[in-house]
């Protein structure tokens, strides 16, 4: 059973696909805390129904860099955590935290990477860069995270393709569709151990 942190900004629906695979005992771990930069996420909500504990944990609360990355270390620390999912994250996670955590972070990005990805690079301003780049075809990738914006050893690709009158929103919810597959299956992947990273190249074992 890995010992999984999630961390989230808002709607959280990749971390409701998450958890009900963990409920149904197809990914072996238990989500031990739910991690926040927002006050009252509605991810909250979801891990308040499961009983899992949330913490608001921003670094404006923090006088210096390393305060900010010790007290999300020894929070990590306090639940055993072995693994880290980023669910719609916007944040930075501070390098202490990554160097704890190597090939243990995973994000998932709407898109396929390394195009599209980086800073300023989120939500509705994915879809609408990938409408008015002209390709045909985009998708989902999740990656580890490294000190970068998506930028990280990539675990999981999956497609999607640009339909003629795609609107950023209608391609974000075809996309969303497949990213609710595609992390519980990459997750599942971790948990089980059948992971490996050599270089940049992340291996899977079947
Ligand atoms: C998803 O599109 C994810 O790819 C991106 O942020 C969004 C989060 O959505 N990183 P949700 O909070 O999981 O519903």
């Amino acid at each position: 059973m890995k010992r999984i942190a999630v961390f989230v900004s808002g709607r959280g629906s990749n971390f409701a696909s998450i958890l009900k695979k963990i409920q149904s005992g197809d990914i072996p771990a238990q989500i031990c805390c739910v991690i926040s930069d927002h006050t009252h996420p509605p991810a909250f909500d979801i891990a308040r129904e499961a009983h899992i504990p949330t913490h608001w944990v921003g670094r404006k609360q923090f006088k210096e860099p390393h305060e900010y990355a010790d007290f999300l270390l020894a929070l990590l620390a306090q639940y055993g955590v072995e693994l880290i999912v980023l669910a719609g994250y916007m944040k930075l996670i501070p390098s202490p935290v990554v160097h704890k955590y190597p090939n243990a972070i995973m994000n998932i990005h709407p898109a396929l990477l390394p195009n599209f990805g980086g800073k300023g690079y989120y939500g509705k301003k994915v879809h609408e860069a990938v409408l008015a780049s002209g390709v045909k075809i985009t998708g989902v990738t999740v990656h580890f995270v490294d000190e970068h914006y998506d930028t990280g050893p990539i675990i999981l690709q999956e497609r999607v393709d640009v339909l003629p009158d795609d609107t950023p929103e209608t391609l974000a919810a075809r996309v969303l569709q497949v990213e609710h597959q595609a992390f519980p299956k990459a997750v599942r992947a971790c948990c089980e151990n059948r992971l490996s990273v050599h270089n940049r190249e992340v291996i899977w074992q079947e």
